[in-house]
């Protein structure tokens, strides 16, 4: 079974101690049936993963560079990321796409660099990725996703992660949709399996991002096709993030 995956998304929020002093007070408080992780700034990454140690709590990265070392002055290197400690990374997340610029070909390539340098990608998409709208009706549609895939193994897709999460609930006052959410990862499994096989999009882990909060936490985690949650604002406070991991009814 696919085990569910709560990840903070920092963004540019929090610096370096208060990044530290956040995963030494929730490190012993981790639950064991849920992966967790944090993404931070860079800068955060390393000393993150000393104190948290050899507790399973997941330290991402926010973003990395395609290639693995050389005349790239400003850039991260996926290598340097991985040695740091750093074991997942997201790659394409929204304000990516929207205020640097990312293609899908420069998002691909920084996936395939991730993965030789054993880093797992979580590949974010949102609507205008896999949603077109004809006649006033929503269609999915899987091309850009393909493209974002291209030239991935085979026998590395089922570690990839995927995120969906809708333009119009990230950062945003709108209140977080469970039945779109299990709407836009059921139509993502069904794309992996269309595209590659069941027993493959049956082991990837797709998660939503958009709004989530301590309320709603429980019910959108209840849905079918959603393994995970990708949590901006409500993951900045302990006992918030706190709650989002120990969700109940
Ligand atoms: O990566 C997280 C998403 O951008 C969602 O952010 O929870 O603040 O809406 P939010």
């Amino acid at each position: 079974m696919r085990k569910p995956f709560i990840i903070a998304n920092w963004k540019m929020n929090k610096n370096v101690h208060e990044s530290v002093d956040f995963v030494r007070a929730i490190k012993e408080k981790l639950p064991a049936n849920k992966e967790i992780g944090i993404a931070a700034q860079a800068v955060s990454l390393y000393n993150m993963k000393k104190v948290a140690g050899a507790s399973n709590l997941q330290i991402i990265a926010q973003n990395a560079a395609a290639e693995l070392e050389g005349p790239y002055t400003g850039e991260i290197s996926m290598r340097s990321l991985a040695d740091a400690g750093v074991t997942y990374v997201m790659l394409g997340h929204l304000e990516r796409r929207r205020l640097f610029n990312e293609s899908n070909t420069a998002i691909n390539q920084k996936v395939l660099a991730a993965l030789k340098a054993g880093i797992v990608p979580i590949i974010c998409t949102d609507e205008e990725m896999v949603q077109t709208e004809v006649n006033g009706k929503i269609h999915y549609v899987f091309q850009q996703l393909k493209s974002v895939l291209r030239d991935v193994p085979v026998n590395k897709l089922s570690q990839i992660v995927i995120s969906y999460e809708p333009s119009w609930a990230v950062g945003s006052s709108h209140q977080a949709n469970p039945e779109i959410a299990e709407e836009g990862c059921q139509a993502i499994r069904q794309s992996l399996a269309d595209t590659y096989n069941n027993d493959i999009a049956d082991k990837m882990r797709i998660l939503y991002g958009g709004s989530v909060n301590p309320h709603n936490i429980y019910q959108i985690m209840s849905k079918p096709n959603v393994d995970g949650a990708l949590i901006g604002r409500a993951s900045l406070d302990i006992d918030s993030f706190l709650q989002m991991i120990n969700y109940v009814e």
